[in-house]
């Protein structure tokens, strides 16, 4: 579980950058921090793996505060994707580079190699290639397998689709989907609407270094207030389904004022029978 308690940050004294930001975020949930550039989504994030301190408040990690774990034990815990996958990559192959995560941990055994061998597998990737040759989608991916071999139980993304194409949008997607459903926490930063729409089960969304909004999905992205304060676009799903909503409430609204009407006809008609009658 990860907590946010009143928690402000900022990078120099002047400047404060988060302003007493809560939240909870339960194991095994899916929630994607959404907002405007400069919100301070990257800035919440790196408060989940003690790369940043708060200035006031407290982030705390299954009940203890970031400020009182180790690196290593912040690292076991979460895994990082940053916003730009090359400030993470480092190493001259990329079996060099998914075998980092465990020499930095002094665990590059046997067990870690096999690890390794296996998501190489999986990703289809070639153990021997130079990572920075890669197309940013590859790199996106290699990125991401280096976090996904740790097994750490929570993983924060920032932004891991982020100048991805479709189908290697979809394929990193696809990861993601499945290591949630396996039962990992995912928080991760996400402009893409459809893509939030898509995987999140919940949507917090930020504006000038304040939560504005945060609940489930389908409910955050129907909620044109909470849309307009995060200065955001829904997915065209919910803009269609929220076009539906206020179209029958037009409908429903003329047919109640026809209902009305026929209504004031028939007492007018029977009254006139009953003058003609009683006449
Ligand atoms: N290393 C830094 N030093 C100083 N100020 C920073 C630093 N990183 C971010 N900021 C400032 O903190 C504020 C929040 O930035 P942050 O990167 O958290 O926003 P963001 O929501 O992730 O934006 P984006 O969508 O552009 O990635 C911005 O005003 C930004 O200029
Ligand atoms: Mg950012």
């Amino acid at each position: 579980m990860i907590e946010f308690r009143s928690v402000s940050a900022s990078y120099d004294a002047e400047t404060p950058v988060l302003h007493e930001v809560s939240f909870t975020i339960e194991d095994g949930d899916f929630v994607a921090f959404v907002g405007t550039n400069g919100a301070g989504k990257s800035t919440t994030m790196r408060l989940m793996n003690g790369l940043l301190e708060p200035t006031a408040g407290e982030v705390l990690l299954d009940g203890t505060p970031t400020t009182q774990l180790r690196t290593s034990q912040l690292a076991a815990r979460v895994g990082f994707l940053f916003q730009n996958p090359d400030r993470q990559i480092c190493c001259n192959t990329v079996r060099d580079e998914l075998l980092f995560g465990f020499k930095a941990q002094g665990r590059a055994d046997a067990q870690a190699e096999a690890k390794v061998d296996a998501i190489i597998e999986r990703f289809g990737f070639d153990a021997d290639a130079e990572p920075f040759l890669l197309n940013r989608g590859t790199r996106q991916l290699l990125a991401l397998a280096s976090i996904i071999v740790m097994e750490t139980p929570v993983v924060v993304l920032d932004e891991p689709t982020t100048g991805l194409d479709f189908r290697e949008c979809a394929k990193v997607m696809d990861v993601i989907a499945e290591m949630h459903a396996q039962g990992t926490t995912v928080v991760m930063v996400c402009h893409d609407m459809e893509v939030v729409g898509d995987y999140a089960k919940r949507v917090v969304a930020m504006t000038a270094g304040r939560v504005v909004a945060d609940g489930l999905t389908f409910q955050v992205l129907r909620d044109p207030a909470a849309l307009h304060a995060a200065h955001l676009l829904p997915p065209q799903v919910s803009q269609i389904s929220m076009m539906l909503v206020e179209r029958n409430a037009e409908l429903a609204d003329t047919a109640i004022a026809q209902a009305n009407t026929v209504e004031a006809m028939l007492d007018a008609m029977q009254e006139q029978e009953e003058a003609v009658s009683h006449g």
